[in-house]
């Protein structure tokens, strides 16, 4: 039984759509708080349905009961209910559930996080946390650390809003940034059950190219046949976001922000000998969004 904590989410139900597809026995920690629609959809791909909360250490126990493998992506950052903060759910929810799985003798866990990065904000150091407490664990670990997602922060939720030819750009937009798509992300997680390459392995995740975000307007630009209206968010600004937010959550999206702005980019090519995933790239997903 594969037991996935953030299924409702984005990153969460392709997992679980990928190993309902592969006949893999699929069990999804929802809330009563979940989206209903979302729910109703893990179902109808059979996967079964139970019900808890990062924050209820019993309902983990119960959830982890029989599972032979956790993958987490659950996160408060863009799902978030009364009681969830970073602190709650990223840092001391997913502790509970390391200690849930251990308890429940779970031999493998899948643990969805981002690159370490020279900025400090709060995420991160729940981020850096939780992998510190799951590399002691004694639980069989992957940690997976993609950079960006390309259907996130290329979305207009983040301001690139390619239908309406307009870019909001985090800093100079020159430095390089290795985009991956979360289906690709999903691919890796997946995998990691059973591959033992991935076995008390922390992998860094980027797609097939590294391009700025200057390089990437101009791909959506030569596609589309028009200029984009690009804004730029200084870097300045954003560290003076960074240091006058009082929330942890602002700290930590002007913190991701100076993360985009100074550029990653990450060497696939050992990951890919050990995985077989056809990455995506940022053109394939330009193209798709015509
Ligand atoms: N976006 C990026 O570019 C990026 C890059 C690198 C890494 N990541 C990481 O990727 C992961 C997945 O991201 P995503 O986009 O799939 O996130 P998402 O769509 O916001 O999904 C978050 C999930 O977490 C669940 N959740 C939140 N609080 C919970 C709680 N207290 N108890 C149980 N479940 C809870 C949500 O459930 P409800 O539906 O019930 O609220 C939802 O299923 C995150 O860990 C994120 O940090 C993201």
């Amino acid at each position: 039984m594969n037991l996935v904590v953030g299924a409702t989410g984005l990153l969460g139900s392709e997992i679980c759509r990928l190993l309902a597809a592969e006949g893999k026995p699929v069990r999804a920690l929802v809330r009563p708080t979940s989206d209903q629609d979302k729910v109703a959809q893990l179902e109808s791909l059979g996967v079964e349905i139970a019900r808890g909360d990062l924050k209820d250490r019993s309902s983990l126990n119960a959830a982890c009961l029989g599972a032979s493998a956790v993958i987490s992506t659950a996160s408060s950052t863009l799902s978030r209910q009364e009681g969830d903060s970073i602190k709650s759910v990223d840092l001391e929810g997913q502790l509970n559930l390391i200690d849930a799985a251990k308890a429940a003798n779970v031999s493998r866990f899948v643990q969805i996080s981002f690159p370490p990065v020279d900025v400090e904000f709060p995420l991160q150091d729940a981020k850096r946390g939780v992998e510190k407490h799951l590399t002691t664990s004694g639980l069989t670990y992957t940690i997976l650390q993609p950079t960006f997602f390309m259907e996130v922060w290329l979305s207009p939720a983040l301001g690139f809003d390619a239908a309406n030819a307009k870019a909001q750009v985090y800093g100079s937009g020159e430095n390089r940034l290795s985009w991956i798509s979360y289906k690709d992300v999903a691919k890796f997680a997946v995998a990691s059950v059973d591959n033992p390459e991935a076995h008390n392995a922390v992998i860094k995740l980027g797609g097939p190219e590294a391009l700025s975000p200057l390089e990437v307007v101009r791909t959506f630009e030569e596609l589309q046949g028009r200029k984009f209206d690009v804004q730029h968010v200084p870097e300045q600004v954003l560290r003076e976001q960074r240091e006058s937010a009082s929330d942890p959550l602002q700290q930590s999206f002007a913190g991701l922000m100076l993360y985009y702005s100074r550029g990653d980019v990450i060497d696939m090519r050992e990951t890919l000998n050990r995985f077989s995933v056809q990455l995506t790239s940022v053109r394939d997903f330009a193209k798709a969004s015509l």
